[in-house]
């Protein structure tokens, strides 16, 4: 197995470990929180774990925990999340992070926020001394504004790039029925002010800059040839 799905699988399970019986827990997107859920689902059924609901934050968080037979519901069903755990593409020194290589940063935003602690998952590869330096920023935007959005977008001093489909023709579509525009900043600065000023724009439904969300974050590591996971919290 190559080293970085290794990471993955050791922040993933050291993730899992951290919900408790009783408890309703966010469960984010991607190939690294896919190793939480699964090791979610092997605790439950193991009987270690009992009495969780899942909040899925994507169509793929949902069949995964379906696949793992973790119980689901909504937020209109429960008044607090406990715990989120889920994934990110770059994560800075002050836990700041931008999501959204998986398209699903919208509702991945509304459960993380949410959540009582909000734990991230990446192997060491993902941090960064500054925000967009090695990922580009996804923004997920109603299709009947992409045209004015990007071009006000552009004005913001980012190159708009509409994400497209891999092994589908057209444009990638969220599990929201909406587009995603990446952008490539020369510098960002300032995570903050940037998230609300892309966040103003009409037709904007919500960026993947992730700041003061993040509660912990979990990184694989592998230090002398065996995996290790640091906490940063
Ligand atoms: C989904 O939209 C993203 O925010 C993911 O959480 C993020 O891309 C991390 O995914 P991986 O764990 O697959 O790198």
């Amino acid at each position: 197995m190559d080293a970085v799905t290794v990471m993955k699988q050791e922040v993933g399970k050291a993730a899992a470990a951290l919900v408790q019986s009783n408890s309703v827990v966010g469960l984010g997107t991607g190939s690294t929180t896919a190793y939480a859920i699964q090791y979610i689902g092997e605790r439950l059924a193991a009987g270690e774990l009992e009495n969780i609901v899942g909040i899925p934050t994507s169509f793929q968080a949902e069949v995964l925990a379906k696949q793992y037979q973790i119980p689901l519901t909504s937020l209109d069903a429960v008044e607090r999340i406990d715990i989120a755990i889920d994934g990110a593409d770059e994560v800075d020194p002050h836990k700041n992070l931008i999501k959204g290589g998986g398209a699903a940063h919208t509702r991945e935003k509304v459960v993380d926020a949410l959540a009582d602690q909000f734990v991230v998952v990446v192997d060491s590869g993902k941090l960064v001394d500054r925000l967009g330096s090695t990922f580009l920023l996804p923004v997920e935007v109603i299709p009947m504004a992409i045209t004015p959005v990007m071009r006000q977008l552009e004005q913001l001093g980012a190159k708009a790039e509409l994400r497209m489909g891999i092994k589908k023709a057209g444009p990638v579509v969220t599990d929201e029925g909406n587009l995603v525009v990446d952008l490539k900043f020369e510098h960002i600065d300032d995570p903050a002010s940037l998230e609300q000023k892309i966040n103003n724009i009409p037709g904007v439904l919500e960026n993947g800059l992730f700041v003061g969300v993040a509660d912990v974050i979990l990184v694989g590591e592998i230090i002398d040839g065996q995996p290790r996971v640091r906490e940063i919290s």
